[in-house]
């Protein structure tokens, strides 16, 4: 039943209000009607179906409030801060200024995660910049795993224990907030596997628009992106640990000369996107 019919006031149809704002999104997206469609389907608290494909009448004020957030967007600030929310291994995660936000190939370190975890029994977990809970969330939801979260963030602290309560794994999801895994060093020797997506950009790197909107401590790790990896390397002993982390696809080299005996691993789009040492099972 489509109870907007009483909208009262300056009423539009809602694809008059898309053709009219999405041309605004051109300049910073691939997909500016869809992402129109996405920030109605958000404002007016309807199904994105029925956005679509029906005729929808929208308010005075809602146009308004539409077209305030497609002037935003327009300006470069994410769409999924607006959305407050990016899907992640098929779960809606809660995002917003200050975490950031999922990527979709982080998607495969989580898969390659679960296979590990599978093929060795594991049971305890940590993730290292656990952000918005992606990796930490996913593993425990699709695992049997309890695992131990950081983040240097309050905010990623906050909105990660938002999203393990939204998947119903609270009591295996337990983030704390600190630097590496300093939270957590009486319970060091119970990790069996550390995973992490850990900021890895270049300093005086070009990034998106977009990105900048992005908490910095979660992109920039020093003048060639490897602080991370250097400084958690020479304070960890890793003996007997699995370790799986996100690298740079330009990373690979330098970081051979770190970790001699790290393996590194392709995505799917045959890119060398991902650092794998195994300590524990080699
Ligand atoms: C690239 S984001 C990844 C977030 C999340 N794991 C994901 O994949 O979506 C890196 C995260 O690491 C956190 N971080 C940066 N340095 C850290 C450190 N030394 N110890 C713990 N967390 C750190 C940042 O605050 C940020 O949330």
């Amino acid at each position: 039943m489509d109870t907007r019919k009483n909208v009262t006031g300056v009423e539009r149809k809602v694809w008059d209000l898309i053709r009219e704002l999405s041309p605004k999104l051109r300049d910073v997206t691939e997909n500016p009607v869809l992402e129109t469609i996405l920030i109605v389907v958000k404002v007016l608290g309807a199904r994105k179906e029925d956005v679509i494909a029906k005729d929808i009448i929208v308010s005075e004020k809602e146009k308004n409030i539409v077209k305030e957030l497609v002037e935003k967007r327009a300006s470069g600030y994410p769409l999924h801060y607006i959305l407050g929310e990016k899907e992640f291994m098929g779960l809606p995660f809660f995002v917003e200024e200050g975490v950031f936000i999922p990527r979709p190939e982080t998607e495969e370190l989580v898969e390659m995660a679960l296979d590990l975890i599978k093929r060795y029994s594991l049971r305890v977990v940590a993730d290292v910049g656990t952000g918005s809970g992606a990796i930490g969330v996913s593993v425990a939801k699709f695992s049997g795993v309890t695992v131990f979260a950081t983040d240097v963030s309050e905010k990623a602290v906050e909105i990660s224990l938002k999203n393990a309560k939204r998947h119903g794994v609270l009591d295996r999801f337990v983030v704390k907030r600190g630097r590496f895994l300093e939270p957590f060093e009486k319970d060091y020797g119970k990790i069996e596997m550390i995973l992490s997506n850990p900021p890895y950009v270049k300093k005086n790197a070009i990034l998106p628009r977009d990105v900048l909107f992005e908490p910095s401590e979660a992109l920039f790790a020093g003048k060639d992106g490897l602080d991370f990896y250097r400084a958690f390397f020479r304070r960890y002993n890793t003996e007997g640990k699995i370790i799986l982390m996100e690298i740079g696809e330009d990373q690979v080299e330098k970081l051979k000369t770190i970790l001699p005996d790290a393996s590194f691993l392709k995505d799917t789009s045959g890119r060398y996107r991902f650092l794998y040492l195994n300590r524990r099972f080699s």
